[in-house]
């Protein structure tokens, strides 16, 4: 099974990109998943994104979440919702790319004013890329940084719940049934986690 955390700050290093490792060890913990998780981050390929010229790291980082299983997107918040990075990224993909994906949508911001911005913004950007997104999105709060424990846990146990329920309901080979797109047989993101 491929974990992929996709960290979408334009600074390096930024503390969205700490808490998104934390934040997948937590769901990887609490849903019992195999294996540990790769991590694009994206302020290493900020520059590259606009150019016209192909490049391989960019074209690489696109097939690792074209192919995940999970998918945590991870996003500072920036002006209510995601950064323009996030965007400028996922614009590459084609429609429906995203169609065997579970995504995690996840938003680190400074004030709780903007904590729907999660599940009002972040999530129907993956949607509309295709993926399925069975569980709550995280509002990662700053105040939270000093302890993020407690918070990740809470939210990893909604996700493993989600997960487990994508996956009883789930046959293999059957159509994935919390997604009204047609997926490749045998690929559907709840049976890909039943097996
Ligand atoms: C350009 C910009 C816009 C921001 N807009 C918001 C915002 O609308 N709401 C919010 O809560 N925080 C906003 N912030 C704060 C960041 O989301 C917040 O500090 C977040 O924790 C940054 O994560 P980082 O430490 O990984 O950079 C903004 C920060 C920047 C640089």
């Amino acid at each position: 099974m491929s974990f992929v955390v996709l960290a979408a700050n334009p600074r390096p290093q930024s503390r969205t990109l700490q808490i998104a490792r934390l934040a997948a060890e937590a769901v990887s913990r609490a849903a019992g998943l195999p294996g540990g998780h790769q991590v694009i981050d994206l302020s290493g390929l900020a520059r590259r994104l606009l150019l016209d010229e192909p490049s391989p790291a960019v074209e690489d980082a696109l097939e690792q979440v074209r192919q995940a299983d999970l998918l945590l997107v991870a996003s500072p918040t920036y002006k209510g919702t995601y950064t323009g990075l996030l965007k400028v990224f996922l614009d590459r993909l084609d429609y429906q790319a995203l169609s065997s994906v579970i995504a995690l949508p996840m938003l680190v911001m400074r004030v709780p004013n903007h904590a729907l911005a999660v599940d009002l913004h972040l999530r129907p950007l993956l949607l509309e890329l295709g993926a399925s997104t069975p569980a709550p999105g995280l509002a990662f709060l700053e105040p939270d940084l000093a302890e993020p424990g407690p918070v990740l846990d809470s939210w990893a146990a909604r996700v493993a719940a989600a997960l487990g329920r994508c996956a009883a309901l789930a046959a293999p080979g059957e159509p994935t049934p919390d997604s009204a797109t047609t997926t490749a047989p045998g690929r559907s993101p709840a049976t890909v986690l039943a097996t």
